[in-house]
């Protein structure tokens, strides 16, 4: 991946880059929507990354080369959003720089990605953190890995409207290859990493509903935990957040919330608990109960938190009927997007399949499938 951009670079600018850097996209195997409410995610990088090739240049108008395309970045139209356009998430990264007191120099930067588009897999972290570490080599940008993920973070919060948590970048920046990694969102860093059992793969089934977090209901899911949280702190005021929750408190303060926003509270405390039994499981080896979470996960999306749809409904009902699948659940914010299926290796090729031709006779709809593998977190690889 690394050569073609340097090549792409190259061939558009006639110089090596000053520097190279790569960020992958990210899958969350356990823990959803459990980010923003300071609880724990089991996630990891995928093998797919975003690379940027970069120089820094004179003034203020920088370069953009894309698939044999120049797209043109005004460091003084930063402010300016336009809509549906993806250079946005650079304009945000940049202004989100600026906040914190750094100067970015004009660039010149060829792009290059693996990473599947609105897909689930977080191809907007991918690029923003590819890009924030190829401006922090070029700029002399000293932050801290929490902080590189925060600046993502603002880019979604601020920038494009969504509330999302650090989820995404964090994974982008802290994967390693081969294991899953634990986060806690409260202290923002990894507990532990568990490897992958061995023998099983992660196969993502992409329904190719176009997953917009932006135009759909993930700020008011957020608003809903938010909600839930305030109606418990007013006779537990120990509690921060939903993390601080247990499914006993939830039970006992249930009247004295909305039942929506109980439901979507319901969800983030079971995913908190199901993150922490899988880890114990995991590192048992007990690869079928792990599995059984990721459904009993997806049966909390679709009933309490209702982050899920038909097309998502389909795949995981599927994953139950095609064997050599031990789990399967939608990942990441959902309303669309993809569904994860932890499969045994020797099968995962005939299960694309299966699953392929299963859900096109049940929906008449087509899927994309991947079989992933685990990669490195965000790196530097020349500069
Ligand atoms: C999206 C958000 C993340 C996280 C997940 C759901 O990917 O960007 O912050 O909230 O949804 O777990």
């Amino acid at each position: 991946m690394s050569k073609k951009v340097i090549e792409m670079f190259e061939s558009r600018f006639h110089h090596a880059p000053a520097v190279v850097a790569a960020a992958p996209g990210r899958l969350e195997i356990l823990g959803n929507h459990t980010d923003y409410n300071e609880g724990f995610v089991l996630s990891m990088a995928v093998g797919q990354t975003t690379d940027v090739a970069m120089s820094p240049v004179e003034g203020t108008e920088c370069i953009i080369y894309e698939n044999g395309k120049d797209y043109s970045l005004s460091l003084n139209e930063i402010d300016i959003k336009i809509p549906g356009d993806w250079r946005n998430y650079l304009k945000g990264l940049l202004v989100e720089l600026r906040k914190r007191g750094f100067t970015v120099k004009a660039f010149h930067a060829a792009l290059t990605s693996t990473v599947p588009l609105s897909a689930g897999m977080s191809s907007s972290a991918a690029l923003e953190m590819a890009f924030a570490y190829a401006l922090k080599e070029i700029n002399g940008i000293d932050l801290s890995l929490p902080d590189w993920a925060r600046v993502g973070q603002g880019v979604e919060n601020n920038f494009m409207g969504l509330k999302s948590g650090l989820l995404d970048q964090f994974s982008s920046l802290y994967g390693q290859a081969n294991a899953l990694i634990h986060c806690d969102f409260r202290t923002v860093e990894v507990l532990q990493t568990v490897s992958m059992p061995a023998g099983w793969k992660l196969v993502v089934a992409n329904t190719l509903v176009k997953h917009n977090l932006v135009e759909s209901d993930y700020n008011l899911r957020r608003q809903s935990c938010e909600k839930a949280c305030a109606a418990i702190q007013k006779t537990n005021p120990e509690v921060k957040a939903l993390r601080d929750v247990s499914p006993a408190l939830l039970e006992a303060c249930r009247n004295a919330m909305d039942p929506v926003d109980y439901s979507r509270a319901l969800h983030v405390v079971g995913e908190d608990d199901r993150v922490m039994r899988g880890v114990d499981l995991l590192k048992a080896g007990d690869v079928e109960s792990f599995g059984k979470l990721l459904f009993e996960s997806h049966e909390s999306s679709r009933f309490n938190f209702e982050n899920s749809c038909p097309e998502l409904d389909a795949l995981v009902e599927l994953a139950h009927t095609i064997p050599g699948c031990a789990g399967a659940r939608l990942s990441g914010g959902g309303f669309g997007g993809i569904s994860i299926h932890l499969v045994k290796e020797d099968m995962a090729e005939q299960y694309c399949e299966r699953l392929k031709t299963a859900y096109e006779s049940m929906t008449g709809k087509t899927i994309d499938t991947i079989i992933c593998s685990i990669g490195d977190g965000a790196r530097i690889i020349t500069g």
